[in-house]
């Protein structure tokens, strides 16, 4: 069975709809570990009652990105993982890393990317006057939020909507694409091929679009 790391910084909502997801057999892998960059991360106590082994790796004890990278690899390489997760990991990977993982790293990005890279993307959203916002699963490589789309999915931007209304309403959705994506690349259909992201051995030159069924 495909083997999944998942990396938290936080509350960890998404890691709970893998937990969810697996409980309920719509996806078929096994988390080996979550590791959080912070001890007090909330996706620490889901992970540990869901009886799921945890490592805490804290950035400040290292000298620098490349020393605190050598570190988590090594302490993910023990799990023996195929695929790693980033669920809401708030560290930058060096190239380093991701080139050591290179085509098993997933993240997910709260806005139909290429639009919003970076942080506060939510607001950026309604700022701009979007009608619609969202969430993208892509592959992770070196130019941050950038690797090549897999799932995206939107919702409307509505008037009245505030930065917490809109969050919320993105990450219902990122709770049923994010194990989505996952269940395709453990069933072996997506697969990351010289920097681009392929399904059903044809290259996705758009991301899927999630339509509350697929
Ligand atoms: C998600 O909204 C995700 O898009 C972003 O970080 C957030 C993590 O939330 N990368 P949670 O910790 O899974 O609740």
């Amino acid at each position: 069975m495909t083997r999944v790391a998942i990396l938290i910084s936080g509350s960890g909502t998404n890691l709970q709809a893998f937990i969810d997801a697996i409980s309920q057999g719509t996806l078929t892998v096994e988390i080996a570990v979550v590791l959080s960059n912070r001890p007090d991360a909330y996706g620490l106590t889901r992970a540990r009652d869901a009886n799921i082994p945890t490592e805490c790796v804290q950035n400040e004890n290292y000298p620098d990105r490349a020393a605190f990278d050598e570190a988590i690899a090594t302490t993910l390489e023990r799990y023996k993982p195929d695929l790693l997760i980033l669920a809401g990991f708030m560290r930058i990977l060096t190239s380093t890393f991701v080139k050591r993982f290179e085509g098993r790293i997933l993240n997910i990005h709260p806005a139909l990317l290429p639009n919003f890279r970076g942080l506060n993307t939510h607001q950026r959203a309604i700022d701009a006057g979007e009608k619609w916002h969202g969430s993208t699963v892509h592959f992770v490589t070196e130019e941050l939020d950038a690797g090549p789309m897999i799932l995206q999915g939107r919702v409307p931007v509505l008037c009245e909507d505030t930065e917490s209304l809109l969050s919320a309403r993105v990450q219902a959705l990122e709770h049923k694409i994010y194990p989505e994506a996952a269940a395709l690349f453990a069933s072996g259909r997506l697969e990351f091929r010289n920097g681009e992201s392929w399904l059903d051995d044809s290259r996705l030159d758009e991301p899927i679009q999630f339509n509350g069924e697929n």
